[in-house]
């Protein structure tokens, strides 16, 4: 029998991943006040997370959590379909609905498990979904695991779009894309695709992960800040894992689309409902994201500052708005060896490196929050212009063996 060994093809595959570089490695985290953790015994200013209200530890949150876990426990008990659907679970879903502008909501555990669950749920075998070639993970293995047909156009490109959907013109035809993009952190070209899916009868579905909380009125995300709504965009996914400070996702959506989802999306039915703690967190994380514009500003003053920083320094950022900041530094090592000088400094950026990157787009993924404030943003365009030096600068020969 010539069965290869699994544990043949695991160590191959380790063995490539160190020869690349491209090794991942978890940091442990003992705690976090605001934008500062304590990793491996040093004090580091978080500048990679999503948590970009700075919701995460807001007292009103956390005394959520603390107040429906004392009152109904840790635990989700069941499935939302057998007994795990909660009083806080129903509250939520009306908030959010209502938030951003869609009839109905439905909770999931992560944005991940949504992403699978929408595109499975909608689509199957003679069916096509379109893509943006820098779609999140989540919305690729969706259309995968789906059975339909993946088709994924150049970023940003709509042209690229409308040739898929002619191409495909029998079965029914989504197409899904990041509101926000989660590694370069520029936006959706929304009212084209808007137009496309209108004219080609495709349903837009748009994944706002790091869109929700951050843009738009009141903080409705990239479709709203697109002057969109529940007729263009028909399906829409919101996480409440990062702007929201929280856990889990929701998908939102009309009153058919969602009882379709309901009844029928294995990563809806099959699993266990968030603990209903959880959800009463996010309520009132949602109801001060709706309320607290000047947590919006900020931020917007912190882009606005960082880049005008970062262009003064001659610093490649990528082109983009929102929180999330790219800075390109093309090969892997050059940014690993940066995200290692900066974490010297006290500064926690991540470096990025394919495959969640095209090859060659190897970047540091520097994040803003509400929570950072001008000193601190200046201090990291300081260390960053340092590392940039040090990375471009040649290394001292071997020494002589
Ligand atoms: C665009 C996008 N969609 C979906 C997800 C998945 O969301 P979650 O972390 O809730 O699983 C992420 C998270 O990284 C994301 O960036």
């Amino acid at each position: 029998m010539t069965r290869p060994r699994l544990q043949d093809r695991i160590e191959a595959a380790r063995l490539q991943r160190e020869a690349h570089g491209r090794r991942r490695v978890r940091r442990v985290v003992a705690r976090r006040d605001g934008v500062g953790c304590e990793v491996d015994g040093r004090w580091l200013i978080d500048f990679c997370g999503n948590d970009y209200l700075g919701l995460g530890q807001h007292f009103a949150v956390v005394d959520a959590l603390q107040d429906a876990a004392a009152r109904h426990g840790a635990s989700g008990v069941a499935s939302h379909l057998v007994s795990g659907h909660h009083a806080a679970h129903e509250a939520l879903e009306q908030e959010l609905a209502q938030w951003l502008g869609y009839e109905r909501a439905l909770l999931f555990n992560s944005g991940f498990a949504a992403n699978l669950a929408v595109v499975q749920a909608m689509l199957g075998d003679g069916d096509v979904c379109v893509q943006d070639r820098l779609n999140h993970a989540s919305l690729v293995d969706a259309a995968r695991l789906a059975g339909c047909r993946l088709r994924r156009y150049p970023h940003g490109d709509v042209e690229g779009a409308i040739r898929q959907l002619r191409g495909h013109p029998e079965g029914a035809a989504m197409i899904a894309t990041d509101g926000v993009f989660s590694m370069d952190g520029d936006i959706a070209p929304l009212r084209t695709l808007a137009l496309v899916a209108r004219a080609q009868h495709a349903t837009l579905y748009v994944d706002d992960a790091h869109g929700v909380g951050v843009l738009g009125p009141e903080g409705r995300g990239s479709v709203a800040a697109a002057r969109l709504d529940a007729t263009q965009v028909p399906l829409q996914l919101a996480t409440l894992g990062k702007a929201l400070g929280g856990h889990g996702a929701a998908v939102l959506g009309d009153a058919a689309h969602i009882q379709h989802l309901e009844e029928t999306a294995r990563p809806y039915i099959y699993t266990t409902a968030m603990p209903p703690a959880l959800a009463a967190a996010s309520l009132a994380a949602v109801r001060l994201a709706r309320r607290e514009q000047w947590r919006r500003d900020k931020l917007q003053e912190s882009i606005a500052h960082f880049r005008a920083g970062a262009q003064q320094r001659g610093l490649p950022l990528m082109p983009s708005d929102t929180p999330i900041q790219p800075l390109l530094c093309g090969d892997d090592r050059s940014a690993t060896a940066m995200a290692a000088m900066l974490e010297e400094r006290g500064f926690w950026v991540a470096a990025i490196r394919p495959p969640t990157v095209p090859e060659g787009g190897a970047r540091l993924r520097i994040t803003l929050g509400t929570g950072h404030d001008r000193l601190q943003i200046d201090a990291l365009l300081h260390v960053l212009d340092q590392a940039r030096d040090r990375a471009a600068a040649p290394r001292p020969a071997a020494e002589p063996a």
